[in-house]
């Protein structure tokens, strides 16, 4: 199980107050900074991709405005957009039954494959995102990310090897031009056309996308309602661009190359510590480079998560004349 890579609190006997409490136990987990520590929340960001905001609660209004306001409150001066759109998940699942195009099992409480938000918008998603809690279920939702440096990582360390897949997936990562658009089905909604090499930088940051088909969710929970650990078949919506003129060749090996970079995310995904949030707390994550996933959660209490999606000035902007948007649910309005 997940268990051993859970983040712990751990209280410090004797030596400091009681109410002062060491960070993580965990070694490579997600760090937790105060809202108003900026240069430390930009340096976490930067080194890990994610961080743990505390304090949010503290700000003004209703749960929706406090989320509203961070965006504004943790990149002052650096956004494109002007009003981040904020979504409450679980007001979404409401309604995301009779509104999807495909009809996905039940989703609400089951774990949730990494992916990237935004596909809607193609190129053009929000290089951050941020989820505020509210409240959380009684049992389960440990969040997790998968960090695109990591992937990279571990297909370089491949290449070379005995076991190693006869492409360079190296180098081709970088440099195949494929297919990111999410359709539906197999994908949840009908996002952006986006084609661009799976990896590439975009000031100084990896850029990395992922979503997932809707099959592959179902497969990937096993009779616990769990995460499966152990690799399963291909789960990315990404597929080859077709080509002008035959090469069936060339076809083959866009898809084993796909297919490495996939197993490579499982991989990353099963050895990605858990950690839990609690109420006040938001997690950030760059959305460029980072993938973020969740494990099931149960309970009577409601689970109730404020997403929010914003774009800065380092991110591909908003296109000219798109409504912004924070939920999948919006697909409709991009479309029309
Ligand atoms: C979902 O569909 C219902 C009925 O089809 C509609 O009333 C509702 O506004 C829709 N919700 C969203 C978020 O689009
Ligand atoms: C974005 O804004 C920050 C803060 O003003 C600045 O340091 C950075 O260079 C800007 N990035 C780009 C790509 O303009």
């Amino acid at each position: 199980m997940f268990l051993q890579g859970v983040c712990r609190y751990v209280w410090l006997p004797l030596l400091l107050p009681p109410l002062l409490r060491s960070e993580e136990s965990c070694s490579e987990g997600i760090r937790r900074i105060g809202l108003h520590e900026l240069t430390a929340m930009h340096e976490a960001l930067e080194s890990e991709g994610a961080v743990i905001v505390t304090g949010v609660h503290h700000t003004g209004g209703t749960w929706e405005e406090k989320a509203s306001a961070l965006p504004s409150l943790t990149f002052p001066g650096r956004l494109v957009s002007k009003t981040p759109k904020v979504q409450g998940i679980h007001l979404e699942h409401q309604h995301l039954k009779q509104n999807l195009t495909t009809k996905p099992f039940e989703l609400v409480g089951k774990p949730l494959l990494p992916h990237t938000d935004g596909y809607i918008y193609g190129e053009f998603l929000p290089d951050y995102i941020a989820f505020v809690v509210e409240s959380q279920s009684d049992t389960g939702g440990q969040n997790f990310v998968v960090d695109g440096n990591k992937v990279l990582e571990r297909l370089c360390e491949k290449s070379g090897t005995a076991d190693a897949p006869s492409l360079d997936a190296c180098l081709l990562v970088r440099t195949q031009t494929v297919d990111l658009t999410e359709r539906s089905p197999p994908g949840y909604v009908n996002g952006r056309e986006f084609i661009a090499p799976l990896m590439r930088h975009q000031h100084q940051r990896l850029r990395f996308h992922r979503q997932v088909s809707v099959l592959a969710c179902e497969d990937a929970v096993d009779e616990d309602g769990g995460l499966r650990s152990n690799l399963r078949p291909y789960q990315s919506l990404w597929s080859a661009v077709a080509p002008a003129h035959g090469g069936d060749g060339h076809q083959r090996e866009v898809t084993e190359l796909l297919e490495a970079v996939d197993a490579a995310v499982q991989q990353e995904a099963a050895a990605a510590p858990r950690f839990m949030l609690q109420e006040g707390e938001a997690l950030m994550i760059d959305n460029y480079r980072m993938l973020h996933g969740r494990e099931g959660y149960h309970g009577t209490t409601e689970r109730k998560l404020w997403r929010v999606w914003f774009w800065t000035n380092e991110s591909s902007g908003i296109p000219e004349g798109m409504p912004e948007l924070g939920s999948v649910l919006d697909a409709e309005e991009l479309s029309s």
